[in-house]
């Protein structure tokens, strides 16, 4: 069978639904790419990238639609796509039923078969699969960027002979997907970061990424099926738009990801909080396709309002446009993989797979749609898409622990060949000064770079416990012995006492 790849023809789109290496890999399955010309020249993939790869160019869309049986794309066909479907072909693609009745309808006449990319079912066997939650980890991580771009100041704190600068306070409504991934993203560009979810769950994920977890004191939890949240009660509502009241005050930025599927997005940031926040501060409204989860959001707009920006944006997995494409296209790859077990280039629509039976809305002109409840297996599909992002988000901002770990290998192994040649009073020597070394290394790594002035100040006071040789040496009788080090201990006096009032000064402006 051939899969065709058209260009996306949604205003702002710059995805493609897939990557040359993914082209290459639905090749080995036995199936022939052909890819309209400049399809994913705006996610940064050329058309000789695809040509290499084994896809074929085709100039129109037209002709791409019509001698294709498979189409994949990301976005739910427009009007004029709609046309070039006909019968027998089958599309995989964004599709959203339950809004796109209609179309699903007439879609349904014309016999086409569509695998809807959003109606991936929340088993963990689904999970490579799971392109809504694919992006929604790049959102997150990019609404922290649209924020930072709005915002005129670092999000590190700074302590510089000009002045200090203190880190920017971010608080971040919803820990799911995106929400984690924007915890994590805000963390690393050194904000001081908060977060808010009715699901008491994630409180450990949220703290696993250095951030605080906001709590109300109001027994209820918001865990409901499958892993998403369910609606809270209106007093629930109401303690938690008390804590926001307050955060507000003293928040640069609010990243709100609220989210109950199928709900409106529930209305957590008023009109009075915003007007509470600072000149200056910034809200990016995840959930702005939703209705949105502030009062004044836009959607697909930046508005300023009494000079606070409220991002509205919806298409933020398009502004990463090459990793959005790399993923899309890698949960691409597993379906084909999953439904083509002959390697033939052969769709297989097995229908007693609940997790393609889920996923195939209309087949052979009949809607499928809403498939009937997936019951086995179930396993918290979401609940694993946050631990996974959580445990990749840690990945990412802790590398150094691998490194310093095989560097304590390989440091061993060096002194145990070093001691079978060298003398015993060497040995003894040398040990202590790589321990000090792996040690010293182990704590300046694990200090926050905004830390490493302090950190010296304290180290130079530390270092002063030369101190101990000084006062050993003052009583003697030789006078020269004793001047010298009376005048020690004066020195040393200075760098104990000076370097630890500037250490506790320096860390007394990172006080909140
Ligand atoms: P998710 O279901 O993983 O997370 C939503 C979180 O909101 C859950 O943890 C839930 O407990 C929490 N929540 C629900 N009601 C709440 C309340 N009253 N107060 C505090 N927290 C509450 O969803 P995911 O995948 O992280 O998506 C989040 C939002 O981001 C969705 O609205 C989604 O449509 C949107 N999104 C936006 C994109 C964009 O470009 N703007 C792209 C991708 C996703």
């Amino acid at each position: 069978m051939i899969i065709g790849i058209p260009k996306e023809i949604v205003s702002g789109e710059n995805r493609v639904s897939v990557t040359p290496g993914v082209a290459a890999k639905l090749i080995k399955l036995g199936y022939g790419i052909q890819i309209e010309k400049e399809a994913g020249s705006k996610a940064n993939f050329t058309d000789s990238q695809y040509e290499g790869m084994g896809a074929k160019l085709v100039d129109s869309a037209e002709d791409l639609w019509a001698t294709s049986d498979i189409i994949v794309k990301i976005n739910t066909p427009t009007t004029t796509e709609r046309q070039f479907l006909n019968k027998n072909k089958t599309l995989i693609s964004l599709f959203f039923p339950g809004q796109h009745k209609d179309q699903l309808k007439s879609l349904a006449v014309d016999k086409v078969n569509i695998i809807a990319m959003d109606c991936v079912p929340r088993i963990s066997r689904a999970q490579k699969l799971d392109t809504l939650s694919s992006m929604a980890n790049i959102a997150g991580s990019r609404a922290v960027i649209e924020a930072s771009h709005c915002f005129s100041r670092f999000f590190g704190g700074q302590i510089t002979a000009a002045g200090k600068i203190p880190p920017a306070k971010v608080l971040v409504v919803g820990a799911g997907v995106a929400g984690l991934s924007a915890i994590g993203t805000a963390g690393s560009l050194g904000a001081i970061v908060k977060a808010f979810d009715t699901r008491n769950e994630v409180k450990e994920q949220v703290e696993s990424l250095n951030a605080e977890f906001l709590s109300i004191n109001i027994d209820e939890d918001g865990s409901g099926n499958g892993g998403y949240a369910k609606t809270m009660s209106k007093e629930y509502i109401e303690a938690e738009n008390k804590l926001f009241e307050e955060q507000c005050k003293d928040t640069d930025i609010i990243i709100t990801t609220a989210l109950i599927p199928g709900k409106p997005a529930p209305k957590l940031i008023t009109k009075k909080m915003v007007k509470l926040m600072k000149p200056g501060s910034v809200i990016v409204d995840l959930a702005a396709e939703q209705g949105g989860n502030c009062e004044l959001t836009q959607k697909d707009k930046l508005v300023d309002t009494d000079g606070v920006t409220i991002i509205g944006y919806t298409d933020l997995p398009s502004r990463l446009p090459s990793q959005a494409s790399q993923l899309y296209a890698t949960n691409i790859q597993h379906l084909f993989n999953d439904m083509t077990p002959k390697k033939d280039g052969q769709l297989m629509f097995d229908m007693d797979d609940e997790v393609i039976r889920s996923m195939t809305i209309i087949k052979e002109g009949k809607i499928t749609w809403p498939p009937p409840e997936v019951k086995k297996n179930i396993v918290n599909n979401k609940k694993e898409s946050r631990k996974n992002i959580t445990a990749a988000i840690k990945e990412k901002i802790r590398p150094a622990k691998k490194s310093s770990v095989i560097g304590f290998v390989f440091s061993i192994l060096g002194l145990i060949g070093l001691g079978s040649v060298a003398p015993p009073s060497f040995m003894a020597h040398f040990t202590v000064f790589v321990l000090a070394c792996f040690i010293g290394y182990m704590v300046v790594w694990n200090v926050t770079s905004s830390l490493h002035t302090p950190l010296m100040s304290v180290t130079n006071a530390v270092s002063s416990i030369i101190i101990i040789g000084a006062l050993i040496q003052i009583s003697s009788d030789n006078l020269l012995l004793t001047i010298m080090a009376s005048l020690a201990i004066f020195i040393t006096s200075i760098n104990i006492f000076g370097g630890f009032a500037v250490t506790k000064r320096m860390l007394d402006m990172f006080k909140k």
